[in-house]
């Protein structure tokens, strides 16, 4: 059994040689939010929920992105309705959200 059941890494890169950098699309306010909500909600921990800073996980150009572990299911998304969406149905339900994916 995996350590976490939802292991997320958020993309937060701002330097490099992307164009268009995950931080560039808010990740790290994003990525904040998403750790408070996960807390908030009792989901955090050992068995549960982590959520992590990653750089560059080179898909800039899909960015920004998030990665779910252990079903490798990436993400995009554009504010923190998409996030809220990822939460209560990827995160929570085990239902992956098709529209957000890449
Ligand atoms: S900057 Fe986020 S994937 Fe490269």
């Amino acid at each position: 059994m995996s350590y976490y059941q939802h292991h997320v890494f958020f993309c937060v890169n701002q330097r490099g040689n992307c164009e268009g950098c995950c931080n560039d699309y808010h990740a790290q306010a994003m990525r904040d939010y998403a750790k408070a909500r996960i807390k908030e909600l009792k989901l955090s921990g050992k068995g549960k929920i982590r959520i992590n800073n990653a750089g560059c996980l080179d898909r800039c150009n899909e960015g920004p992105v998030i990665v779910v572990y252990p079903e490798e299911v990436w993400y995009t998304y554009v504010d923190q309705e998409d996030i809220d969406e990822i939460i209560e149905s990827h995160l929570k339900n085990g239902q992956i959200v098709e529209r957000l994916k890449i």
